[in-house]
């Protein structure tokens, strides 16, 4: 009886396909309030510090171009990035649409509503050109990908010859240890997961898809304390 409701429901219910199985829009509406909530009260403080680290790193203060965050959610990592890259546009691509109100809400707030849009597309079928993106980050998002070597295909797919790519989970090196301990604090202890593991998961990647200009990050892996995460940054070969 139940399982007949549950179908019955689902039938009438508006749903979407979201990676793989059908689940109804009430659901990814709750999803996505929660994720916004946790990522304004909890993990807020990572975001400037990874987005100053990115574009430290790949030196793209002064440069024009396209990034494309892969499931960037309300869009925390894409507001800082636009404010440290005055002359990007930055897109955050989600499987869940419900995050765009949260976007286009800080957007507006922060005013760089022309600078920023949102896509709802899934990371192993993007809806881009090849040769499309200068740069792509991700932030804790990959550990729910569901084929690794077909999503990583596709980021390298879209980015230009020379296109960089900064992905991974957790924390940048530059984020102070006081702040990582009580961010971690607050989520429980963080997610549990083995970082080598993951690691050897991602060089296994790079490897598979021949991609041979890359360095595997942890860090602060010394502080084994606080897990800063593991961050995979590659280059397109031109
Ligand atoms: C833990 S949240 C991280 C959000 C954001 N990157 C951040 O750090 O605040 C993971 C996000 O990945 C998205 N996601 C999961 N699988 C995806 C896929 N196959 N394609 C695109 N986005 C995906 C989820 O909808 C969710 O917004």
């Amino acid at each position: 009886m139940t399982a007949i409701i549950v179908v019955l429901l689902a039938a009438i219910l508006p749903a979407k396909n979201f990676g793989g199985g059908f689940t109804a829009d009430h659901e990814l509406k709750a999803a996505a309030k929660s994720f916004n909530r946790t990522a304004k009260e909890v993990l807020q403080p990572a975001y400037p510090r990874l987005a100053e680290a990115i574009v430290d790193e790949l030196s793209l203060q002064d440069r024009s171009g396209t990034g494309v965050d892969i499931g960037g959610g309300p869009g925390d990592l894409v507001l800082e990035l636009s404010s440290l890259t005055p002359c990007f546009f930055w897109l955050d691509v989600d499987l869940n649409p419900f995050f765009a109100e949260y976007l286009f809400r800080g957007a507006l707030d922060q005013g760089c509503s022309e600078r920023v849009s949102f896509i709802q597309a899934d990371v192993h079928k993007l809806p881009f050109r090849s040769d499309f993106a200068d740069v792509v980050v991700s932030r804790g998002s990959l550990q729910q990908w569901k084929d690794w070597e077909l999503a990583f295909s596709e980021i390298l797919r879209i980015l230009k010859p020379g296109g960089k790519a900064y992905i991974g989970r957790g924390f940048s090196a530059n984020l102070p240890i006081e702040t990582a301990r009580d961010v971690r604090g607050r989520q429980g202890g963080g997610p549990r997961y083995d970082p080598e593991a993951f690691a050897g998961r991602l060089r296994g990647i790079m490897n598979d898809l021949d991609i041979k200009d890359y360095e595997l990050k942890r860090p602060k892996s010394q502080q084994d304390e606080v897990n800063y995460g593991v961050w995979i940054v590659f280059r397109k070969a031109d």
